[in-house]
């Protein structure tokens, strides 16, 4: 199967992921920071090392703060509504995955206000329309880095000034940016991140990370066993055991550490430059094809890692099946879980196919992809 659905998750994943985590499920997988004994021990050392390599790779000051979650979505509702509170007002934007809107909209039944940000037609943001919203109860800011519909890329940095001159916080969601750009939380003033692991990060599903900056204080969601302060009915208050209760996912962690000493070892640049390269070949070849729409900025060096497109008079539904059946390449059709970004490149009615890459993508792979397209246009 040619996969480009790198964008849901990624994969294959590399090989020292499989085996780290065939190892841990093999010689050491007890429960970490529950008992004494020789394994747990190996299984708590793994998930700090874990916590530093994601600190790491972030440019994070607090590795203690570096939170293991189950996915992006986890990571987003632990920030969003440990964070806000009634009366308090929060900015986002069209572009957002539902994994930000939902539970800011849910967070309006308890008087939580929002603003949401329009982005153009080609998805991308205006900064001044983010200025011209902050208000007097403005509390949190929260974008995506890389919209998981149009790959166009939001100013983090500049967003981030902007919170630190208003002192407003600042959350990003990487879901499909982590292990792909280079994010400087420090940098770039981010007071959250939230990450999946099982994306650009390429450990396995069922991982995630929060981290949450030194000027940020959560509201836990879940109490429960942490292994520290057993007497105590109260969910402990220091990080990370205030936000993590209950048996972590071990195996999980252990192949989310490979994949980002994966990560390190090929260098983030080596590994955008790859994907980026695939990319513009099939947005240079597919665009030469005048039965296929292409979705997104019209400039290249502000989109990456995924390409929405349609072959008009095909449904998408219809377009990803004859790929799947007929080539054996696997895309996403459809609505990609963000609504309004749909509305904002006018594509709500018809939804899109989304071809994504991802580090072992090959060209040849591409050149397929391209070839299918183009052969299944001539038929229409
Ligand atoms: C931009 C964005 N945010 C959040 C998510 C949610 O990620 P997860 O599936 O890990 O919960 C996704 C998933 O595709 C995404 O693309």
């Amino acid at each position: 199967m040619i996969y480009l659905d790198n964008a849901a998750t990624t994969f294959p994943k590399p090989k020292s992921v499989i085996n780290k985590m065939v190892d841990c499920m093999t010689r050491y997988c007890a429960n970490p920071g529950r008992s004494s004994h020789t394994m747990a021990i190996e299984g708590a050392k793994l998930i700090y090392e874990t916590r530093e390599l994601v600190a790491q790779l972030f440019n994070f000051d607090d590795p203690l703060r570096v939170i293991f979650t189950y996915n992006a979505t986890d990571s987003l509702n632990m920030a969003i509504k440990g964070f806000l509170q009634s009366g308090d007002h929060v900015i986002t934007t069209s572009m957002e995955h539902n994994s930000v809107l939902r539970p800011i909209h849910q967070l309006k039944t308890i008087g939580v206000e929002n603003t949401i940000i329009q982005c153009n037609e080609e998805g991308l943001i205006n900064i001044n329309d983010i200025e011209m919203a902050i208000k007097g109860n403005t509390k949190l800011i929260v974008t995506t880095h890389v919209s998981n519909l149009t790959g166009s890329i939001f100013p983090i940095k500049e967003i981030g000034k902007l919170c630190k001159k208003y002192n407003v916080s600042y959350l990003v969601d990487a879901a499909q940016s982590a292990g792909v750009l280079d994010i400087d939380m420090k940098e770039c003033n981010i007071d959250m991140l939230a990450a999946p692991g099982h994306k650009g990060l390429l450990g396995p599903q069922g991982t995630g990370v929060l981290l949450v900056g030194k000027n940020v204080d959560l509201q836990q969601l879940k109490e429960g066993g942490t292994g520290s302060e057993s007497s105590n009915l109260n969910q402990p208050n220091f990080y990370p055991d205030k936000l993590e209760s209950g048996t972590p996912n071990l195996p999980g962690i252990a192949g989310l550490n490979a994949g980002i000493k994966y990560i390190l070892s090929e260098g983030i640049k080596s590994i955008y430059s790859h994907e980026k390269k695939l990319l513009d070949l099939l947005i240079d070849e597919l665009s030469k094809n005048a039965k296929i729409e292409i979705y997104g900025p019209k400039d290249k060096s502000m989109r990456c890692c995924v390409l929405p497109l349609n072959i008009k008079g095909i449904d998408s539904s219809e377009l990803a099946f004859i790929l799947d059946s007929k080539y054996n390449i696997a895309v996403r059709p459809g609505l990609h879980c963000a609504p309004l970004a749909h509305k904002s490149i006018k594509t709500q009615s018809i939804g899109a196919i989304r071809l994504s890459v991802g580090p072992f993508t090959k060209r040849q792979e591409i050149i397929y992809a391209i070839n299918a397209l183009n052969e299944i246009s001539k038929g229409i």
